[in-house]
């Protein structure tokens, strides 16, 4: 087993890098800090989410819960905090859907729901949910949320909890396309990992909160194998950097989200920990809209 590399802490959602047994084979992987193209993303997180889809469903699903809408670590649900407005009647996309949890929770609230994700494997947990769950079934597709196999202004709503986001080179890609299939007065929410976190080892103790890197630094952290293949990678950027690609899309912003960590909330999920999160953020939510054009001024998305 590898040590970990001090590179920069761990993958916020990965494994710790090491050797895994993967279908059989054992990976060896090792974490740094470089530069990722988004076509090596994008294989390296296909291949990395089929891989852990059922242990990530086991370790997480029951806090997320099946047919749950859960923003983050931190535990803030949507039937708390309303960021999507009414979903009655709405047509809503959820990307980077995993299992579609929250998919399902939004179904239950009246909306036409399609769940997303770039990996099969999660697709296929989201299945076996729905085999023994008693709602009707999510429909699912799978593709990558830089590339939405969808007619333009198809949808009232696009969110994601966490998915795509993070994970790609070309974020402002995933918000342009965001953008192409809402209809206008449309809104698009996600939730991300803080970029304040960056500075941090991504460690749930006293060692994660200690400044150790600049904020200011954008090269991912990247888990490569022993023919130097990115095996997993995560791509930051700054506040400023989030908004101006969600704007340059040509969304408007209308909130900003900071959950804070509730008290009595115990569970730690990687570095994110009642101690880190009574001190930093952990979790960005972003909400925007699709303006509406002169024609539709006083016709919205009903
Ligand atoms: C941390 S999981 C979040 C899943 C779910 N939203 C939840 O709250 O459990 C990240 C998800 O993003 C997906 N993902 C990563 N890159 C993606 C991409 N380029 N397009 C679509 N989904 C992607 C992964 O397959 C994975 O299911």
């Amino acid at each position: 087993m590898l040590p970990t590399s001090s590179c920069g802490g761990s993958p916020l959602f990965g494994r710790r890098p090491g050797a895994d047994l993967i279908h059989n084979v054992v990976m060896v992987s090792i974490a740094l800090r470089r530069t990722a193209g988004s076509a090596e993303t994008v294989r390296a997180h296909r291949q990395w989410w089929d891989a852990e889809a059922e242990d990530y469903y086991a370790e997480h699903g029951a806090f997320l819960g099946d047919a749950d809408f859960c923003w983050g670590p931190e535990g803030l649900r949507e039937s708390e905090a309303g960021l999507l407005g009414s979903l009655a009647g709405k047509d809503v996309l959820e990307i980077g859907a995993g299992s579609a949890q929250c998919s399902r929770w939004v179904q239950a609230q009246g909306a036409r729901v399609v769940a997303t994700d770039l990996s099969l494997g999660m697709l296929r947990v989201a299945r076996t949910i729905d085999a023994h769950h008693p709602a009707r079934g999510v429909p699912v597709a799978q593709c990558d949320g830089r590339v939405l196999p969808f007619a333009d202004e198809s949808f009232d709503i696009v969110f994601t909890a966490y998915g795509v986001v993070p994970f790609v080179a070309d974020p402002e890609r995933v918000m342009t396309e965001v953008c192409r299939v809402l209809r206008p007065g449309g809104r698009f929410a996600f939730s991300t990992t803080h970029p304040f976190r960056w500075a941090f080892p991504d460690e749930p103790d006293e060692a994660g909160l200690t400044v150790r890197f600049s904020y200011f630094d954008r090269t991912p952290y990247v888990e490569q194998d022993s023919s130097g293949h990115a095996t997993y990678a995560e791509h930051h950027a700054t506040m400023s950097d989030r908004v101006r690609q969600v704007v340059t899309a040509g969304l408007r912003v209308v909130n900003l989200v900071e959950p804070e960590w509730p008290d009595g909330h115990e569970r730690e999920w990687g570095g994110w920990s009642p101690l880190r999160g009574q001190l930093i953020p952990g979790t960005l939510i972003v909400v925007a809209e699709r303006p509406l054009g002169q024609l539709d001024v006083g016709r919205g998305t009903g």
